[in-house]
């Protein structure tokens, strides 16, 4: 089995879409959900579905060993994120080269970096008054949103969208390529 373990500090709909779609996989499980928040809504899921959990703190991520002790233990074998927000540190992408992937909710290289999350994003695309926007699976290296692009879909940015269709667009493209892509991978 190949364990994924997904980082996610927000309502984790992508957590769930994922989880729904490996549950009876033969050769992926998920192994571990990681959180900065402990009040995130991705430990209700996670407590749901059964899954461990492993909440981190700043100090030991960015001044310790990363949590790479850890998540050898867990046996992990993929990184996906999937809403978290914290840099990842060197040693860590050191311990996972080519096995940890991000989702971006616009067509890198434009919109990303530091701060660049959620509906920022979506106002962006919408001030700037592009025709379309999409979403972005990439490689993690050590910039924000920066690694290798794996996949982009896009969508139409229409005259009346505003922040909260938009979102709705893109939330649907990610649930409907993330686990493929992530399935390309793993195993890779
Ligand atoms: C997604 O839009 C993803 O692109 C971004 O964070 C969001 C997570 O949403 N990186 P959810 O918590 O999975 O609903």
């Amino acid at each position: 089995m190949t364990k994924i373990a997904i980082f996610a500090s927000g309502t984790g709909s992508n957590t769930q879409n994922i989880i729904d779609y490996f549950r009876h996989h033969p050769g992926i499980a998920i192994g571990l959900i990681v959180t900065n928040k402990p009040g995130a809504g991705v430990l209700e899921i996670a407590k749901k579905e059964n899954v461990p959990t492993l909440i981190i703190e700043k100090e030991h991520f960015f001044f310790g060993d990363a949590y790479t002790g850890s998540l050898r233990e867990w046996q992990i074998d993929f990184i996906v994120l999937a809403g978290f927000l914290w840099k990842i540190p060197p040693q860590l992408i050191a311990a996972y080269p080519n096995k940890m992937i991000n989702i971006h909710p616009a067509l890198l290289p434009k919109y990303g970096g530091k701060g660049m999350f959620g509906n920022r994003v979506h106002e962006a695309v919408i001030a700037s008054g592009d025709k379309e926007s999409g979403i972005s699976i990439h490689y993690v290296d050590d910039h924000y949103d920066h690694g290798h692009i794996i996949f982009q879909s896009s969508c139409a940015v229409d005259e009346k969208e505003t922040p909260a269709t938009l979102a709705q667009k893109i939330q649907s493209l990610e649930h409907e390529h993330y686990p493929v892509v992530i399935e390309k991978l793993a195993q890779l």
